[in-house]
């Protein structure tokens, strides 16, 4: 048995944006972020609620990765403004930020701070949502899929983790993806973006759970992204391309958002809320080391993701080791630093607290979908061969 949880309506394509109108009702709160996604409110959004006569008020979030002092405040001005949908404009942290308030104005009488933490620890224990609004989504970057996913990740400052709140009513009731509101990303976020997007396929594709449907998502996801991203990357005017990664965007936001992601992400967090580096640049040069770890307890999966990249060998084993170092060569494309580049200025905290980084990844809910079960020796290894920039796991028995 399987299930398929989605928003009711995806809007796909160029002008999709301009369907906003069927779905919203007044009055509207659109959530947005920094400067260029403000201008994409200005210019693209809300001429079209204009011209509707809907009623709507604009707050920006501070830029980043949001924390739980942003969805506090977020949630306040949801309080206040009462409106009947939320429309989030913007990446994975805007709309994560609006997933993540709408929580505190359905339920003002929770507490911020205890409840998301409480959340965190127990996923798929929120309470009802819609009794006062519901939730429009439109991606501005092509990668975090979180207008189509189950899942909010909010910084928890104080404790130095970020902590995914999972639970399907989180998805969002209307999901728009408008390639021409990615045509201004720049380079580096075309890349981490997208890296991410790469990321949620191959870790959603070998997950624990059997899903037909996230799988079809995923290959599809992966066959697109490999085509599409470094085009996207080389030239951000390329229409096509930017729309492609869209979709990319959307199929792995699918995948992931029934099956889960995995290892990748479980570090990923926890370094990114201890080194700040962005989501999906760590989730991309952590990849390679994360195959070369799960393999064994994956193999055929990642071998037909190597053949679906178009990848030759003549074993399975070595369209692994192909898979490994293709993503590799990937990165350099799109100019990701490796992960020992990365961790390297961090040498001293990663080695002296290596404990507590171990027991918060141990704790990020994405490792209970990843198809090997690393011990806590298991993942003190794998830290600090990607610190050294060495496979130590599968590729060494090649
Ligand atoms: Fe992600």
């Amino acid at each position: 048995m399987f299930w398929i949880h989605s928003p009711r309506t995806i809007v796909f394509g160029e002008n999709a944006v301009m369907e906003v109108s069927k779905y919203a009702e007044s009055p509207i709160l659109i959530v947005t972020g920094g400067r260029r996604t403000r201008e994409i409110v200005s210019k693209m959004v809300e001429p079209v609620l204009e011209e509707r006569g809907f009623d709507y008020q604009v707050v920006g979030i501070p830029s980043g990765e949001p924390n739980m002092e942003v969805v506090e405040e977020l949630s306040k001005q949801m309080i206040k403004y009462s409106p009947k949908t939320i429309l989030a404009v913007g990446g994975g942290s805007v709309i994560d930020a609006a997933k993540a308030s709408w929580i505190f104005y359905e339920h003002p009488e929770l507490e911020v701070v205890s409840e998301l933490r409480r959340f965190y620890e127990n996923p798929f224990t929120l309470p009802t949502l819609r009794s006062k609004a519901l939730l429009i989504a439109a991606e501005t970057t092509s990668g975090t899929g979180s207008s189509v996913s189950r899942a909010a990740v909010i910084r928890d400052d104080e404790r130095r983790v970020k902590m995914p709140i999972l639970d399907y009513k989180l998805c969002p009731d209307v999901a728009i993806f408008d390639p021409q509101l990615t045509i201004t990303m720049p380079k580096d976020i075309t890349a981490y973006s997208g890296m991410d997007a790469l990321t949620h396929a191959i870790e959603a594709y070998v997950g624990i759970k059997n899903n037909d449907f996230a799988e079809y998502c995923a290959i599809r996801a992966v066959d697109i992204a490999v085509e599409n991203l470094p085009k996207a990357y080389a030239n951000g005017d390329n229409l096509e391309a930017r729309k492609m990664m869209h979709l990319a965007n959307m199929y792995a936001g699918l995948a992931f958002s029934q099956k889960g992601t995995g290892l990748a992400h479980s570090i990923s967090h926890v370094l990114g809320a201890r080194y700040g580096y962005p989501h999906g640049l760590l989730n991309a040069s952590l990849l390679p080391y994360v195959i070369d770890f799960n393999a064994i307890s994956a193999e055929e999966k990642y071998a037909e993701i190597a053949t679906i990249i178009g990848l030759e060998a003549s074993t399975m084993e070595d369209l692994i080791v192909e898979l490994i170092f293709y993503l590799n060569r990937l990165n350099e494309r799109l100019a990701i630093p490796s992960i020992d580049d990365l961790l390297e200025e961090h040498e001293d905290d990663l080695n002296r607290n290596i404990d507590d980084i171990v027991r918060d990844i141990m704790r990020d809910p994405t490792i209970r979908s990843n198809p090997r079960k690393p011990s806590i020796e298991d993942l003190k290894k794998l830290l600090r061969s990607a610190a050294e920039g060495e496979f130590n796991f599968y590729s060494l028995t090649m």
